[in-house]
């Protein structure tokens, strides 16, 4: 069996190495925009290039004859690199560029949910004049949030919030931030969505899908905050972890079940709407005292909360796979090792706004029971340098949370160079300030 896998980051390498210790013993042929020493350790052969280019992707799948395809990240969706490959015969483990709307285009998937009165909604608009963007928010009167719209890997995102530092202290700086978004562009977007600032936790449901049957996984939180404490600016995400039991220690079984059927509702729409969505789904929730609400929605694995559900995989995450492309994914188990995760990502110093790129660092005496994946790095003669992003994620897989963030830490800690981490993530008081607070929203 052969196996084409897209992407280059930690999540790409999780997702390889699930997929290298399937009974079907697959050959993978990757493609990376970076020698992530990682993937390409578990690949067959590679190319590296541009993983959006539709035509180099095809080609390599066609000059290895694959027989499916594994899509990391998000952006190949964009481009239309899935429908190309359906296209040459090369089933796909990720949703159309349709599909893939409900990552993409932000204003898609609210009409959506308007249309299909879907629940888990919360108000939202989406803007290109500026004046029409102040008046909304003037009307509106309670904080927001501002998001560029775009595929911006998470940051850019600001909310109201004058107790954080790095964020908006009121609605009136809300309003001069949508305007620069609309009138200068961030990453090259020109639209802003505002968004009601709902109050809460938050929280990752990934999910897989055929587009009839949603099976879901572990919940994860992950930490979007660059520093301790839930401060600074947003990133693409700084570390996550998730529990034995499969929820999170402030949720229950109804909360996550509430939270599946935000997700059921969703796919169903998009099949009413004529467009089935296969792959992995992730709703990016906020758990309030009213329920969860969805957030975001993404069209592939979480980063990192890709590194807290596959080490527990415990289906052959190949038969999966298949069990997607052939829409048969209702007649199959897909079961998860009861065991706590931390992860905890290594940044270059100065990430997200300004970070210090082109550093080596070294890796060594990491524990032999922690696990090590790749992100933006690059292997050279003389060893293993940052780029811009997020490096290296050490994760601690253990029976106990407490053990799990053990792992990870001393992991992380066993990194030299101009790394940056957040060593409060997975700690018993962050978790309990989180239990307090959902508390106190119940109450
Ligand atoms: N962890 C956030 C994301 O993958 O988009």
């Amino acid at each position: 069996m052969k196996i084409l896998l897209i992407g280059n980051g930690a999540r790409e390498h999780v997702i390889v190495e699930t997929l290298a210790r399937s009974k079907h013993k697959p050959k993978i042929y990757s493609v990376v925009s970076a020698k992530n020493p990682g993937i390409l350790k578990l690949s067959e052969d590679f190319v590296v290039g541009n993983v959006t280019d539709v035509e180099l992707v095809s080609s390599f799948a066609k000059e290895k004859a694959v027989d499916f395809a594994v899509i990391g990240p998000e952006a190949p969706l964009a481009f239309g690199v899935s429908d190309a490959l359906e296209k040459i015969g090369v089933p796909c483990v990720a949703p159309s560029k349709s599909a893939a709307r409900l990552e993409t285009d932000k204003s898609f998937v609210k009409n959506l949910m308007e249309k299909h009165k879907t629940p888990g909604r919360i108000i939202s608009k989406v803007f290109a004049d500026a004046d029409e963007l102040c008046s909304f928010i003037d009307s509106f009167g309670k904080p927001v949030v501002i998001k560029p719209l775009g595929l911006t890997g998470g940051k850019g995102v600001k909310i109201v919030d004058p107790k954080l530092s790095g964020q908006l202290k009121s609605n009136e700086e809300a309003k001069r931030y949508g305007k620069k978004i609309i009138e200068k562009g961030i990453s090259g977007f020109n639209k802003a969505l505002v968004e009601e600032k709902v109050i809460g936790e938050e929280f990752t449901l990934q999910a897989f899908t055929d587009g009839a049957t949603v099976k879901s996984m572990p919940l994860v939180q992950d930490h979007k905050f660059a520093y301790e404490g839930d401060n600074g600016p947003f990133t693409g995400g700084m570390g996550s972890y998730s529990d034995s039991n499969h929820l999170l220690p402030f949720m229950t079984t109804e909360d996550k079940d509430a939270a599946v059927k935000v997700m059921e509702k969703v796919v169903d729409a998009m099949n009413k709407e004529g467009i089935t969505y296969k792959g992995v789904i992730y709703g990016g929730f906020m758990l309030t005292r009213n329920g969860p609400k969805i957030l975001e929605f993404n069209a592939r694995f979480g980063d990192p909360e890709a590194m807290n559900v596959l080490p527990l995989l415990e289906t052959d995450f190949v038969d999966i796979c298949q069990a997607i492309i052939e829409q048969r994914l209702s007649k199959i188990d897909v079961a998860f090792s009861n065991l706590a995760t931390v992860c905890k990502y290594a940044v270059p110093k100065g990430y997200p706004t300004n970070p210090v790129a082109n550093q080596k660092i070294v890796i060594k005496n990491i524990p032999k029971d922690a696990r090590l994946y790749y992100a933006s790095v690059d292997q050279r003669e003389d060893g293993l340098y940052m780029t811009k992003s997020r490096a290296l994620a050490c994760v601690g897989v253990d029976k106990t949370l407490e053990g799990a963030e053990k792992i990870a830490q001393a992991a992380i800690s066993n990194i030299t160079g101009p790394v940056h981490y957040r060593p409060d993530i997975g700690t018993a008081p962050l978790i309990q300030k989180r239990i307090k607070h959902m508390e106190e929203l119940r109450k």
